[in-house]
């Protein structure tokens, strides 16, 4: 529904089982995975996805920390792995690595190591991540 359907490719369609995050999203402010979720589920609650972070042109200080740390490889995991970040973000202002990593361990980036991703989230942390 959110790529095909309403025009919002951020989220991508991978494991289709909940194991890879590549697909989280914010549903009423609670990051779930949009595979395990029918459209149904959905009707009448808010729906964040990766496109709805930014603030007009203005990108949400995750999504910029990303860019600035390097942490966009392929990009396949990003917008999932951004959506993760900002809803710690949210609920630890100023996460631990360790916090950081527990965090992103449902989210899998299939290219590359998860290095620069930590980078960007604690790059985010002190730019006020936590906002949607
Ligand atoms: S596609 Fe949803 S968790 Fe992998
Ligand atoms: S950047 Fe390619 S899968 Fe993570």
């Amino acid at each position: 529904m959110l790529r095909d359907r309403l025009g919002l490719p951020g989220s991508k369609n991978a494991c289709e089982q909940g194991e890879c995050g590549s697909c989280a999203v914010l549903l009423d402010d609670e990051l779930v995975c949009s595979c395990l979720v029918l459209a149904a589920q959905s009707e009448g609650r808010s729906v964040v996805t990766v496109e709805g972070l930014r603030n007009g042109d203005i990108l949400h200080p995750v999504q910029q920390a990303f860019i600035d740390a390097g942490a966009v490889q392929c990009g396949f995991c990003t917008p999932g792995l951004i959506v993760a970040a900002v809803d710690l973000l949210r609920h630890q202002p100023d996460p631990s690595e360790d916090e950081i990593r527990e965090a992103l361990a449902g989210n899998l980036c299939r290219c590359t190591g998860y290095a620069k991703i930590i980078d960007a989230v604690k790059l985010a942390a002190t730019a006020g991540g936590g906002s949607t």
